[in-house]
């Protein structure tokens, strides 16, 4: 069944009446791919990656869903995006920053409960002397690197440190290291990751094990270890490219109509004249741009869609608006203030991503700011 995008109460609700484009973010469905996840790979644990917002869908809205559902360890990237989750999170619920501790930063991250992932050589002794001088352990994570040369301690690293006593001090809740090819199963690094990674977990035995995200489930149970760490199943992207996605769509994103125009053939269209009608057309200007993350890329590449028809744009992507050709529509049948869809049914976030030469992840962590945005719980 075609939905067409459609906004209903726009006459009643002002806000929405005065929205240039609308994106819904249907919480239920992060939920339930959390869920759908969590039973893949019980008994291991499952946490919820919500860095850069929650991946842009707002971080203080899905998290708190997140942990209804039964999540109990979230991972950002700085502290600043941890202690604004606190708000949200009371403990015990554990928050993770995943880039470590800058140095002088240890004492925040005790005043609002926050785990640090002790990525280097550094962060593990600022993290130990700062554990002497409290006169007490710290819990903390420690990130081995198993092949992918971004965050971790190196084998020779973590060899130094266990023979010293920089790691005395620290009660290591979880150790964590992260796969650079989880995406294409085929790979040879994934088995060699996997295996780095057992060899470096034999060195911190009873320590908590966590190699896999999104996709890394998807290599199976060996891959699984004590928690996997999720963040693009969640939100609806596929884990692995190229194959049905067993997960919920999480996003819709409806843009206005603004104009509507008909042009003879041959007309130019945006700027610098980058197309031309291909004979007498329907055009339509709708109220997303690049300003808004609907990235200049999509520029005579991307799509909107409407009650099954595509309608390609035509021309440039400008700051805050596109034109679309809407000719494959029955005449009269849009108006200025109707919908289209530029992420819906018909197209997927991994689809506009496909078609703007990028991944899901930058489409959705570019989404604007500017968008009215609805939640939806159901
Ligand atoms: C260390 C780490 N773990 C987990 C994730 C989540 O990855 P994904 O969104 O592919 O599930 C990321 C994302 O970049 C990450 O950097």
């Amino acid at each position: 069944m075609t939905v067409m995008p459609s906004f209903p109460q726009a006459r009643e609700h002002s806000s929405l009446a005065r929205a240039g484009a609308v994106l819904t973010i249907d919480l239920a469905a992060i939920a339930a791919n959390w869920r759908a996840l969590a039973a893949r790979v019980g008994p291991s644990r499952c946490g919820a990656v919500v860095k850069a917002d929650a991946y842009g869908l707002g971080a203080e809205h899905v998290a708190p869903v997140l942990a209804a559902a039964g999540c109990d360890t979230f991972f950002v990237a700085h502290l600043d995006e941890a202690i604004a989750l606190r708000r949200v999170l009371p403990g015990p619920l554990r928050i993770a920053v995943l880039h470590g501790p800058l140095p002088g930063t240890e004492a925040e991250f005790l005043a609002h409960d926050i785990l640090p992932v002790l990525n280097s050589p550094e962060q593990v002794a600022g993290f130990s002397r700062h554990a002497a001088v409290l006169g007490r352990r710290l819990r903390a994570i420690v990130q081995t690197d198993s092949g992918m040369s971004r965050f971790g301690l190196s084998r020779p690293e973590l060899e130094r440190l266990l023979a010293g006593d920089a790691l005395q001090g620290l009660d290591l809740v979880l150790h964590m290291s992260h796969l650079a090819c989880a995406d294409e199963p085929g790979h040879g690094a994934n088995a060699a990751q996997r295996q780095v990674f057992l060899d470096a977990v034999a060195r911190l035995p009873g320590v908590p094990a966590s190699l896999s995200a999104s996709s890394g489930i998807f290599l199976g149970a060996d891959f699984h270890f004590d928690l996997v760490r999720p963040g693009a199943a969640l939100y609806g992207l596929a884990p692995q490219p190229g194959m049905a996605n067993a997960l919920r769509p999480v996003v819709r994103l409806e843009g206005r109509v603004l104009q509507l125009r008909e042009v003879p053939s041959a007309t130019a269209v945006g700027y610098g004249h980058t197309a031309r009608t291909a004979g007498k057309a329907r055009l339509a200007t709708v109220g997303v741009g690049y300003a808004d993350g609907f990235l200049r890329s999509l520029s005579n590449a991307g799509a909107a869609w409407r009650g099954g028809v595509r309608l390609p744009v035509i021309g440039r992507i400008s700051m805050d608006s596109i034109v679309i050709d809407v000719s494959a529509l029955p005449e009269g049948t849009l108006s200025p203030g109707d919908a289209v869809d530029l992420i819906g049914p018909e197209q997927d976030v991994d689809a506009l991503a496909r078609a703007a030469g990028t991944i899901g992840y930058e489409i959705l962590t570019s989404l604007g700011a500017r968008y009215l945005r609805r939640y939806v719980h159901h």
